[in-house]
């Protein structure tokens, strides 16, 4: 089994480079079908989603390359199938995008239903009641979606119950070409929604209002292939500035969008950490002991989900207590028994976690039982002392590119081993 084994409280500084956005990659790419030709993705992060994706466009009839590996070269122009099979749909659950590109491409669409995860059952309502919105007609037998516009896609008035973020992005990508105009109200607002819109844009689309709770597609007759450069990853960056933050650091993360970071860089002053922003980089400097503070997890631009679990580890090493509250998934406290193990007391509350903080945290064997929850825990190896060792790093591959490498290059002392237990 694979571990990544991390001897802990190495104080972390220099500067790491943050990679191109997971979860606007991971749109992006699904979103090059509707091109139609040939897409030339610039600071696409090599990590395990991507490829599942790269794969699954793959078996679709598209082209890929990985021109080095931030670059990636995707020709659509000979897709010739919109039946994504059981093995690339069940590889990543962004590949619920494919519903929207494939949809908007050949007015069709079959594909199994990624199922929940270990953070919520994640149904796809809002997707679904999108589409039909447009005009397509829903049909789910076996686990297996379809969804099929015989008379092609007409814009519509689409309200979505909740800011659902994978819902957003997926509405936006079938509507390209409806017939018309569609409106989507109470849409998610997150950097990655506003990345998708405007590689749309570059092809030729008309999207506005993207970053608002409305955003506006004026459907177009085709789009053409073209270059595309992709966000810094918001939730990588706010890991890295957490890591700073346990070890007592002075860490520069660098090729980031400070703005992205606004409610973390927030909290993190709240709790004694000097911040100081640059046009393209944050410094995190640790000075004095942390303070704790409460969280409440929200849509952006409130505290984002995806850095809860990084944050909790923090709060436990504050010198006061504090109390998270998870607004967004029912089910994202997995990684509490793991903390529990190295020492945390947590006492969890239906949605809070109650963190009386002051914990010295003390290295141990856990399991990453999804990406967030793996990546609070090697937060929690850098600052606990002694060895940790982490399983489930399958999970984290998923979303962080060169995890120890950057950690090392800043001081850390993480390797990965493989163990025959
Ligand atoms: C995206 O998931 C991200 N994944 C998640 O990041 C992130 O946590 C989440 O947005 C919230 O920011 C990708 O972008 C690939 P949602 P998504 O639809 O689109 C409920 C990570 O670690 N809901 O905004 O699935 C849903 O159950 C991952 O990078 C419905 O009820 O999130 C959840 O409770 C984890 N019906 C809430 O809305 C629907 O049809 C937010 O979900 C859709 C969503």
């Amino acid at each position: 089994m694979e571990y990544i084994v991390i001897n802990g409280q190495k104080r972390l500084q220099g500067k790491v480079s943050i990679s191109g956005a997971k979860n606007a990659a991971v749109a992006i790419i699904p979103a090059a079908l509707v091109s139609g030709g040939i897409c030339v993705l610039d600071n696409v992060p090599y990590i395990e989603d991507v490829v599942s994706l790269t794969k699954a466009l793959e078996s679709l009839g598209a082209v890929c390359e990985f021109r080095d590996n931030n670059t990636l070269m995707i020709d659509a122009t000979n897709v010739n199938s919109c039946i994504l099979d059981e093995k690339h749909a069940k590889s990543t659950r962004a590949s619920y995008y494919f519903m929207g590109a494939l949809l908007a491409r050949f007015g069709k669409v079959e594909i199994p239903i990624p199922g929940g995860c270990e953070i919520g059952t994640r149904p796809m309502g809002y997707h679904l009641k999108g589409f039909e919105a447009l005009g397509a007609i829903c049909n789910q037998e076996h686990g297996i979606v379809t969804l099929e516009a015989k008379n092609g896609l007409k814009g519509a008035n689409i309200y979505l119950d909740s800011p659902s973020v994978g819902a957003t992005i997926n509405i936006m990508i079938a509507a390209v070409f409806a017939d018309g105009t569609t409106i989507i109200e109470n849409c998610a607002r997150e950097p990655h929604v506003v990345d998708t819109a405007n590689f749309l844009n570059k092809l030729g689309a008309k999207i506005t209002g993207a970053g608002t709770d409305a955003i506006r597609i004026k459907g177009q007759k085709s789009l053409k292939g073209s270059e595309y450069t992709i966000i810094p990853d918001q939730i990588e960056a706010g890991t890295y500035m957490i890591a700073a933050a346990i070890t007592g650091g002075d860490v520069v993360i660098d090729n980031i969008i400070p703005k992205h970071m606004e409610s973390l860089t927030s909290k993190l002053r709240e709790i004694g950490v000097e911040i100081t922003e640059a046009l393209e980089s944050i410094r995190v400097h640790v000075k004095t002991p942390l303070k704790g503070c409460d969280i409440k997890t929200a849509v952006y631009p409130g505290f984002p989900t995806d850095l809860q679990p990084q944050m909790a580890t923090l709060l436990c090493t504050g010198t006061t207590g504090s109390i998270i509250t998870e607004n967004i998934f029912e089910n994202r406290y997995r990684y509490v028994g793991e903390l529990r193990r190295l020492g945390a007391t947590l006492k969890l509350d239906s949605r809070s976690l109650i963190i009386n903080g002051n914990f010295k945290l003390t290295g141990a064997t856990v399991e990453a039982s999804d990406l967030r929850a793996g990546a609070a825990l090697v937060i929690a190896g850098l600052a606990a002392e002694g060895k940790t060792m982490i399983s489930g790093v399958e999970h984290i591959d998923r979303g962080y590119e060169n995890l120890e490498k950057k950690l090392c290059d800043l001081g850390a002392d993480v390797r990965r081993e493989i163990r025959n237990d």
